[in-house]
């Protein structure tokens, strides 16, 4: 059987066209030049860009929450109307429910979708143990630090069983170590469960550690300025950051993204 032919090479996501534009007249923003980017199944893509540049709206294009102003985004070949449980989306902080226990928020989607309280409890505990909290499963996230409800995030994300996770700056507001902790976490995960992954960060390291492809985009309006595809996600050792090919990338990446800066300051400058 297969696939149906004209299906074969159809990408898990395709940006086709898509620009964004905010409000009318002289206060307009223009967010998004016309982005035409593929994205495969399975694929770890990091976008990396300065602040403004139009990650996030990108990003909630893809998750449903905005519309673009012109172009079309498509999952499996069907253009995106609106949210949907097939794409998992991961805020940058908190977004967990205060007045329910951990386990309860990670059973929410599951329940919500029609599971029964048995089967949304087993289902939430796979993936609380999946991030390593089986034993928080029980308190309140006030209870938790903020890398542990992150990881709460994550798990709840999981436990819709999306087929892609789109992740904006998750763990922007960790301390650097707990990030590594939870890099190398998310690169166990998305080994485990081939995932298709869009992640925000301003981290290089971070793009590099996880990424199949990263996106450098431009400042505003947001254009795609180069592609990078590190062969380092597919590596389990920590110490890859530690290599004479990381560092390379990591300086040619380096340099792109401060000229970036630099327009994006001198535009907010000028406004
Ligand atoms: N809802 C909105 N209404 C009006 N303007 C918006 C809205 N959302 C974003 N913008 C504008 O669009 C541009 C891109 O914003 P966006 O949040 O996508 O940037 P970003 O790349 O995610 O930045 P950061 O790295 O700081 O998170 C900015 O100039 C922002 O002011
Ligand atoms: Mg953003």
């Amino acid at each position: 059987m297969g696939l149906p032919p004209q299906q074969a090479g159809t990408p898990k996501v395709r940006f086709e066209e898509v620009s964004k534009r905010f409000g009318d007249g002289p206060d307009a923003v223009q967010a998004l030049e016309p982005i035409t980017l593929d994205i495969a199944e399975g694929a770890f893509t990091c976008l990396l860009g300065p602040s403004g540049c139009g990650k996030s709206t990108l990003l909630n294009i893809l998750a449903g929450f905005e519309q673009p102003t012109a172009g079309r985004v498509l999952m499996d070949g069907q253009p995106v109307r609106g949210p949907d449980p097939r794409r998992g989306v991961v805020f940058q902080q908190g977004a967990l429910f205060t007045w329910m226990r951990v386990i309860d928020n990670v059973a929410f989607g599951p329940l919500a979708t029609g599971k029964s309280a048995a089967e949304a409890t087993r289902i939430a505990s796979q993936y609380l143990e999946m991030v390593g909290l089986t034993s928080f499963a029980r308190r309140y996230p006030y209870e938790l630090s903020g890398g542990m409800q992150q990881r709460v995030g994550i798990a709840r994300a999981l436990a819709n069983s999306p087929e892609i996770l789109l992740m904006d700056e998750p763990f922007a507001a960790l301390d650097a170590q707990t990030r590594e902790l939870l890099q190398e976490e998310i690169k166990r995960i998305w080994h485990e469960t081939r995932k298709t992954v869009l992640w925000i960060t301003h981290s290089i390291d971070e793009a590099l550690f996880l990424a199949t492809e990263i996106v450098v985009m431009s400042a505003r309006p947001g254009r795609i300025k180069a592609k990078f595809h590190p062969g380092f996600a597919q590596s389990d050792d920590p110490a890859v950051v530690a290599s004479a090919e990381f560092a390379r990338m990591k300086a040619e990446i380096f340099g792109l993204l401060r000229e970036e800066a630099l327009a994006a300051q001198h535009q907010e400058a000028q406004r």
